[in-house]
């Protein structure tokens, strides 16, 4: 089905199911223990050998020799596998590393090898006893100290710097600026469950049970890697304990299972160990942010600039910090500039909004420092420098154009855009009124008090997405697709989505997911995973209504699905009917046109934030939080809110705890454990409201949804900054916001 003009009423309007707050329907498998993780496939896979894998000790250099002996004679042992003996391997095309390093070595925890044995202790002791010589060749390990050499990320294949108007006069100009730096750290998605693999192979086929969201990009990155048809690849992520974008794509885990089990003449399974988890696979890339505003008297916005440094390995991609920045506020003259510097640090890749989540906790920071200049309120400053048209539509600057570029031409609008009344809704709803402007005021007992607000944004993302729809013969109605559930609740919603098109009960849905058998889906990353799989199991279901209708010889277009019958008019005929042949099956999705180039998609959001701080000891807790979000139709209230509060809490995490520590003379991160980095508990999250705006978006797709998940994180960090400075008066730019940057 190709969605290329706005959506009309359609069987979803009737909102029987979806828009209602239903339980997930794999909650209870998980909370009884029942829901197999890709490292618990006994049921499939009863009798596995256990991999574990051993990482570099250098940042950067080579392997001399190994010393594999004693490891090989260790009780249990069956296989080892070096780069020495893996046979030939390419390099995914979405790994800047390879997943098995050697003898080169790229980053610290790199694997080197993978020692297979009867047991997990079996194989843990053995890779002890591997001994390896390594030239260490040093590093850059220094975001600060590499910023000189930053190149522009274009050159490196990132994003083009841009320019609108001229920037550069506008600011000099401006008779109120702002010109601050920020930064923001290094961060692990610290997911709770670490990468996983069981890998099985049958002759030249192999299985690979993995933790993994984009089932589609990991048999295509698999093949590659080993150099084997794609054909020959099946992979199968059925439940996921967490990914936030470490899960994007296939890491060291389901590369050396396979290798493993190849070497072995057995069934794999192995898991990074969590210590291996944090120098092993990706992380966020710190950023050091330059924001420049400069307003007029009456607070509009006349020239805006957003500057990012971060870094990675060489060919990897830069933190996408300045992205929003084109979009979110009005203004005629504006740049924006990113820039790449080599780290010899581990990988840098997507966690949970890259981009604009490293971008807003500096630029909402830098937005209530300029509404402080003009002694405005934070949220009128905001409101007053809305706007309904992309601000820089412009393609990109020229080498002229970073000092005096031209507006673009064509004036992009935003599909649904709702900030304002985010703001609004917020302010009420929160209170605001009762806000103090004046820092280091407000007293309760020993708690310093503050509120700090800032926007959220995230972009709305179309992408194709298909699915299989089958009519059984006892009325149920069958699923199947390759989308994964990363926690995130899309059992539920693609099963309301079926029971809503079908006209049946949502216990006569079943839904089966994550398996590469099955259509190929939108997958689970950048907040498109809701709405682009859901249209596609629409699709599938507008196909099987009009095979059903020609079944039972109705016209398709006159036919209600209700109730478990097809009626047209007074008549009604049990849908099973169908079906008494055989079942129905029929496989669709859904493609775009350029709705999308038309109209910018994206989703909006107001966070709200309380918090105490103590006025002797700058111990810092968070009261209360509220979000408000503007993001099209709200499939589930239950799942997309437990989506916005998870990505709140995530938020709270960003501003005031998480930071990969740099160890510069060895390059690597020192807590590598989720004891050393920390990230919120119950107890730091007291009381979280989420409100959502009624919306729909007839241009993102027949669902008329938006993407929710990380939308939810976007200006949290930097609601919390705000909110500690009203309380404190203490002004912390540099994340996160500990107590002895508050001393
Ligand atoms: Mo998301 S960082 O695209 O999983």
């Amino acid at each position: 089905m190709k969605f290329d003009t706005p959506a009309t009423t359609n069987p979803i309007d009737q909102l029987k199911v979806i828009g209602k707050p239903l339980d997930r329907i794999d909650g209870r498998f998980k909370t009884t223990g029942t829901a197999r993780y890709s490292y618990e496939r006994h049921d499939v896979v009863p009798n596995p050998a256990y991999g574990h894998v051993l990482g570099a000790a250098i940042a950067k250099g080579r392997i001399k020799s190994f010393d594999l002996a004693a490891a090989k004679s260790a009780p249990g042992v069956l296989a080892i596998v070096t780069a020495d003996n893996a046979g030939a391997l390419d390099k995914g095309k979405n790994n800047t590393a390879k997943l098995l390093g050697g003898p080169e070595i790229e980053h610290y925890h790199q694997a080197i090898a993978v020692v297979v044995a009867e047991s997990f202790e079996q194989a843990r002791a053995a890779a002890q006893l591997i001994r390896v010589d390594y030239q260490d060749d040093g590093g850059s390990f220094d975001l600060r100290a590499g910023m000189a050499d930053a190149k522009p990320a274009k050159v490196l294949g990132g994003p083009a710097d841009s320019a609108v108007g001229d920037f550069a006069t506008a600011f000099a100009a401006a008779p109120v600026q702002l010109e601050q730096m920020y930064s923001t750290p290094d961060e692990s998605h610290a997911m709770m469950e670490p990468h996983a693999t069981t890998a099985v192979w049958d002759g030249d086929r192999l299985t690979l049970w993995t933790s993994n969201q984009m089932i589609a990009w990991g048999v295509g990155e698999v093949a590659k890697t080993l150099k084997m048809p794609k054909e020959n690849v099946r992979l199968v992520s059925e439940y996921i304990g967490g990914g936030f974008g470490s899960k994007l794509f296939v890491r060291t885990d389901a590369i050396l299972a396979a290798l493993g089990a190849r070497a072995a003449g057995r069934p794999v399974k192995l898991t990074l160990q969590r210590a291996l988890v944090f120098n092993n696979t990706t992380h966020r890339p710190a950023t050091v942010q330059r924001i420049r505003i400069g307003a007029d008297k009456d607070g509009k916005i006349t020239a805006i600039g957003h500057e990012s440094w971060s870094g990675d390995l060489p060919g990897g991609k830069p933190d996408g910090a300045v992205s929003q920045t084109r979009q979110l506020y009005a203004g005629a003259n504006r740049m924006t500039a990113t820039r790449l510097a080599v780290l010899d640090l581990p990988e840098g890749n997507a966690m949970r909004a890259p981009g604009e989540a490293s971008g807003m906790m500096a630029l909402e920071i830098a937005v209530d420092e300029i509404a402080e200049k003009l002694a405005m309120d934070p949220i009128e400053f905001r409101i007053l420098n809305d706007t309904q048209v992309v601000p820089d539509n412009a393609k990109e600057a020229s080498k002229e154009s970073q000092t005096v570029g031209s507006a673009s031409k064509s004036e992009l609008p935003f599909s649904q855009r709702q900030l304002v009344q985010c703001f609004q809704t917020g302010r009420d709803r929160f209170g605001w009124a009762k806000r103090n402007p004046k820092p280091g005021e407000v007293r309760d007992g020993r708690w310093l008090v503050g509120l700090g607000v800032a926007a959220a944004f995230r972009n709305n993302q179309l992408t194709k997405s298909a699915a299989r729809v089958r009519l059984e013969q006892d009325g149920r109605i069958v699923v199947e697709t390759d989308m994964t559930d990363i926690g995130t609740g899309s059992y539920t919603i693609i099963a309301q989505t079926a029971a809503e098109m079908m006209g049946v009960p949502i216990d006569k849905v079943v839904v089966l997911l994550g398996d590469s058998a099955f259509p190929v889906s939108a997958g689970s990353g950048g907040q498109w995973g809701g709405n682009n799989s859901t249209a596609g199991v629409y699709a599938a279901c507008i196909k099987l209504r009009e095979m059903i209708a020609q079944k039972l010889g109705v016209n398709s277009a006159e036919a209600a699905f209700t109730d478990g019958e097809v009626r047209t008019g007074a008549r009604g005929v049990a849908l099973a009917d169908a079906a008494r042949d055989g079942a129905l099956s029929a496989e669709d999705g859904i493609e775009y046109g350029d709705l999308d180039k038309k109209y910018q998609q994206s989703t909006f959001g107001a966070h709200f934030v309380e918090v105490g701080v103590d006025a002797a000891t700058a111990e810092i807790r968070v009261r209360r939080m509220l979000a408000v979000c503007a993001a099209g139709r709200i499939l589930n209230p239950k799942t997309a809110r437990s989506q916005v509060i998870g990505a709140m809490t995530m938020g709270v995490g960003a501003a005031l705890m998480e930071e990969l520590v740099v160890d510069k003379r060895r390059g690597f991160f020192v807590n590598h454990d989720l004891a050393g980095y920390e990230v919120p508990v119950h107890g730091d999250i007291p009381h979280q409201e989420v409100v959502f705006l009624d919306e729909t978006d007839p241009m993102s797709s027949p669902m008329k949804a938006k993407g929710i998940a990380e939308l939810g994180i976007c200006g949290v960090a930097a609601a919390v900054a705000n909110a500690v400075y009203n309380a404190t008066g203490v002004r912390v730019r540099d994340y996160p916001v500990t107590l002895d940057k508050l001393i």
